[in-house]
């Protein structure tokens, strides 16, 4: 019964199949058939289905100047949690959909049920759907949070079938709803097992389709990959309204929340926070930890980062040992692993430091993930100074040596975006001068520079 329900359609041609192939009939394509469901009544023209011109009887409708359009108030939501406000651009949008991704363990969970312990202790309706877990284990994790009262007064349901839960929100009518996770609800139209493509898309089809018309905020967790796409290949990224992005690994203590879409505010926020005891903890001094605890020995270097629109100092810190595998080990953590092995490339090439025959880790300490090319310098300084055993600050006291720039192959030094705010943090913990692009225009003068006797910059070019 399930099955007649829906159809297969080719995501390539948009050929229509009862049955799911390998191979498209229609066009011949491999992998391309998703299940869909097959849309009730008559009304619906499929994908390609005979809808093409003027329709007859169809009404236009009269275009308006965008500046006569009724602006809307968004009367944010706030969660209470000031980094998670943030990163929405002020808070939730009532009536948004926001997808919240992050690997398993990362603490989506946690987040989600802190924010909503807030808004309902702001007299805000909720309502938490768990398709994951047992209203037990969620009670359980209530239990630990810091705001445990509030945490248990939100209401919850733990149901993973899809339309028990659109019927809920119909009868409760939250303003802001949990569903934990997208890839655990199922709808019993597809065939498909929960969690796949077509279930995935279906479940936040509807979910949004209902949301949109109760005028309901719902925050989607969702699962990623291991390799860092939201499972169900971005099929949701552009039906959301907002895509965050919880970075770090579970080991760790630190996550970072980042906006990779949002349609009410920036992408360049990003909240950065420390799992706790008693829950996720707004790090609101990340660059003074960091710093902090920099070691300061060879193999260690201060990156001015930049996280968003946030300067960002964090510790990159390299070790080079003598290999015996061919070819060698590159071990990376917290950073784009290709790009290290470029930055080693140009180390070698243009820096006179030759690592063929040794085992090289980086690692950006603290389990920050700094994607930008700002952070080359910092990986090619590190290295080195491992490589030399060298360490880069100075001795006594001496602050730990901070830097960035892009790297590029010829062996020159490339400004990068925000290089003023980025000097003004180093400035901030004493770590000037840094060692940047606009004082070092080749790696082999930032090398110099950096392992040279201690000899630091000193004159900035105007
Ligand atoms: P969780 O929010 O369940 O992660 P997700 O929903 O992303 O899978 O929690 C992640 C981990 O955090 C879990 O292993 C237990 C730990 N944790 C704490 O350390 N302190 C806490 O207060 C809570 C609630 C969880
Ligand atoms: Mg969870």
């Amino acid at each position: 019964m399930a099955r007649s329900s829906s159809v297969h359609v080719c995501s390539a041609c948009g050929h229509e199949s009862p049955r799911w192939a390998g191979q498209c009939p229609g066009c011949g394509e491999w992998n391309t058939l998703i299940e869909e469901a097959r849309p009730s009544g008559a009304g619906r023209g499929g994908p390609g289905g005979g809808r093409g011109g003027g329709g007859a009887g169809v009404k236009p409708v009269q275009p308006v100047a965008l500046g006569e359009v009724a602006m809307l108030a968004h009367d944010r939501l706030s969660t209470g949690i000031g980094e998670l406000d943030n990163v929405l651009g002020g808070g939730i949008v009532p009536g948004s959909l926001v997808l919240i991704g992050g690997s398993p363990g990362i603490g989506k969970s946690t987040l989600t049920t802190m924010a909503l312990a807030h808004l309902t202790a702001a007299g805000r309706k909720t309502l938490y759907v768990s398709a994951e877990e047992s209203a037990a284990q969620i009670r359980l994790r209530a239990d630990r949070l810091a705001n445990a009262p509030a945490a248990l007064r939100i209401p919850v349901i733990a149901e993973t079938d899809l339309h028990t839960v659109l019927s809920t929100l119909e009868r409760e009518r939250p303003e802001v709803c949990v569903i934990d996770s997208v890839q655990a609800l199922h709808s019993v139209d597809l065939s498909s097992a929960a969690g796949s493509v077509a279930q995935v898309r279906e479940v936040a089809g509807e979910v949004m389709r209902v949301a949109k018309e109760l005028r309901i905020a719902v925050l989607l967790v969702g699962h990623v990959t291991k390799d860092g796409a939201l499972a169900g290949p971005r099929v949701l990224e552009h039906l959301v309204d907002c895509v965050l992005q919880f970075e770090g690994e579970r080991e760790r203590t630190y996550r970072t929340v980042r906006a990779i879409k949002n349609r009410f505010g920036s992408t360049n926020e990003a909240g950065v926070f420390e799992m706790r005891e008693d829950g996720l903890a707004e790090v609101l001094d990340a660059s003074a930890r960091f710093v902090a605890e920099a070691t300061r020995a060879p193999g260690s270097v201060v990156l001015c980062a930049m996280e968003g629109s946030r300067p960002l100092l964090v510790e990159v810190q390299a070790l080079v040992s003598s290999s015996e595998l061919v070819p060698p080990r590159r071990v990376v953590a917290g950073l784009d692993r290709n790009r290290v092995a470029l930055v080693l490339a140009v180390l070698g090439r243009h820096g006179g430091i030759g690592l063929g025959a040794s085992d090289v880790f980086v690692n950006v300490v603290g389990g920050v993930r700094v994607d930008e090319p700002g952070a080359d310098l910092a990986v090619a300084l590190a290295v080195a100074s491992a490589a030399k055993r060298v360490a880069l600050s100075g001795t006594g006291g001496a602050p730990p040596l901070a830097c960035f720039g892009e790297l590029g192959l010829t062996g020159e030094l490339r400004t990068v975006a925000h290089a003023d705010r980025r000097l003004a943090e180093a400035g901030k913990f004493g770590l000037a001068p840094a060692i940047d692009p606009a004082t070092h225009p080749t790696l082999r003068s930032a090398l110099s520079a950096a392992l040279g006797g201690g000899s630091r910059p000193v004159a900035r070019a105007a």
